[in-house]
């Protein structure tokens, strides 16, 4: 398929690699600093990110919510006007770097309450500089172009893209990963495994070099989730580190058709009931790829065989077998495979009706996951 791919961040990748930020924001940027709930302020991350900022002007906005709210950025914005920022620099996780490319973009309005203009129009805004210091691998919102944002009031999580909103660089240092909870290791594995099999497992085409890349990811979050949850070992946390982010930064995505229907429903799923944004997606995509097992059968079977070394003629078999490895390696890692494993009280309709709000009706590589599909999906993965 025709693509596009252009992927401007500076990638500084290693331990020590916060001191670049010297050289990385400019010497008379006004920088507004964004951070999450405090956890780098415990572990080290900030007072080395204020030593590489220097004398440079800054104000600090902290606060930011795990799936950051809409509300607290208008807050961030009225500081971010206020002081005359040019340069927003998010530490953390990916929602503190969603919200600091979203806050970007917010920033480059003069709209007190742009929601519904962001909604129609996210793309068509300029927005100032932004850089990244990542936390927590998972998302790869640190070299990509998306944001997911969540409006308390509008009882809506939805995705928004801007390539100008792509951070100017990302630095990566490993070691900030070693005071992360087994929980949040769990869910960054999962979570860049998920973001991979969404632009693999659709529809086979010609493109070798993403299905080949595809496979080498999932080989390596396979074999240095466990070792990473279990040991928290310097060599994991590089290894997922890295593919973390290259699971999500646009190359294996290129040319080929993607599905992330697992994706928005998991979306709703946190909107509705708080569930961490990984554990949405194992609840929903094993059941999602038996249901849509015979449209994705080539490529279930080309995965079986490739990455799980499944041995067998019969495409089928093969599939349903990397299904169920993949929904055992989901449990392993410590998430629940089934809705009602972390869930009591599920109702589907409200799902729909937030995929409807959304305007997330026609899901999946060929558009063909709609209401009544996602119901369906919703039954078995019950
Ligand atoms: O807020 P702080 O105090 O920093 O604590 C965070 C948060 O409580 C903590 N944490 C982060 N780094 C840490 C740390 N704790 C100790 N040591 C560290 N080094 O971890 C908790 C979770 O952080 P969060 O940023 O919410 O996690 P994650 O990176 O999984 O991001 C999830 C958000 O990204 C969105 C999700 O929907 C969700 O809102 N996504 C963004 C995508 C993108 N931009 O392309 C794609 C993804 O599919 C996803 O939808
Ligand atoms: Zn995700």
């Amino acid at each position: 398929m025709r693509f596009d791919f252009c992927n401007p961040t500076d990638i500084r990748f290693g331990q020590g690699q916060i001191a670049a930020l010297d050289g990385l924001v400019p010497k008379n940027a006004k920088v507004l600093l964004l951070y999450g709930g405090g956890s780098i302020k415990s572990n080290g991350v900030y007072e080395q990110v204020a030593a590489a900022l220097g004398t440079r002007a800054r104000v600090d906005f902290g606060g930011v919510e795990p799936n950051p709210v809409f509300e607290t950025l208008c807050k961030a914005a009225t500081l971010g006007r206020s002081a005359r920022v040019d340069f927003v620099l998010g530490v953390g996780g990916g929602s503190v770097i969603d919200a600091s490319k979203f806050l970007a973009v917010m920033l480059g309005t003069d709209l007190h309450d742009p929601w519904d203009s962001l909604v129609a129009n996210y793309e068509s805004v300029k927005p100032i500089p932004n850089g990244a210091v990542l936390t927590l691998p998972a998302t790869g919102s640190e070299s990509n172009p998306v944001s997911v944002i969540s409006s308390d009031t509008r009882h809506l999580k939805i995705p928004f893209a801007s390539q100008a909103a792509r951070p100017a660089f990302a630095i990566m240092d490993p070691t900030t990963m070693q005071s992360l909870s087994r929980r949040q290791l769990e869910n960054g594995v999962v979570d860049s495994l998920t973001h991979v099999l969404e632009q693999y497992l659709t529809l086979p085409v010609n493109a070798p070099v993403q299905y080949g890349f595809s496979e080498t990811l999932l080989e390596v979050l396979i074999e240095w989730g466990p070792v990473l949850v279990e040991t928290t070992g310097l060599d994991a946390c590089e290894n997922i580190m890295w593919a973390a982010n290259q699971a999500l930064n646009g190359l294996i995505g290129a040319g080929v058709p993607q599905d992330w229907s697992t994706h928005m429903i998991g979306h709703a799923i946190t909107a509705l009931y708080g569930i961490d944004h990984a554990r949405t997606l194992t609840m929903i995509m094993p059941s999602l790829l038996r249901y849509k097992l015979d449209a994705k059968k080539k490529m279930l079977a080309r995965y079986g065989r490739r990455v799980w070394k499944i041995a067998g003629d019969d495409d089928r078999t093969v599939a349903e077998e990397a299904i169920a490895r993949t929904e055992a390696f989901m449990a392993r890692m410590g998430c629940p495979v089934r809705i009602s494993e972390a869930v009591s009280n599920f109702n589907a309709a409200d799902i729909i009706r937030h995929l409807q709000s959304a305007r997330q009706t026609k899901l999946g590589e060929a558009s063909d996951i709609g209401p009544d599909q996602v119901r369906d999906v919703l039954a078995l993965a019950a």
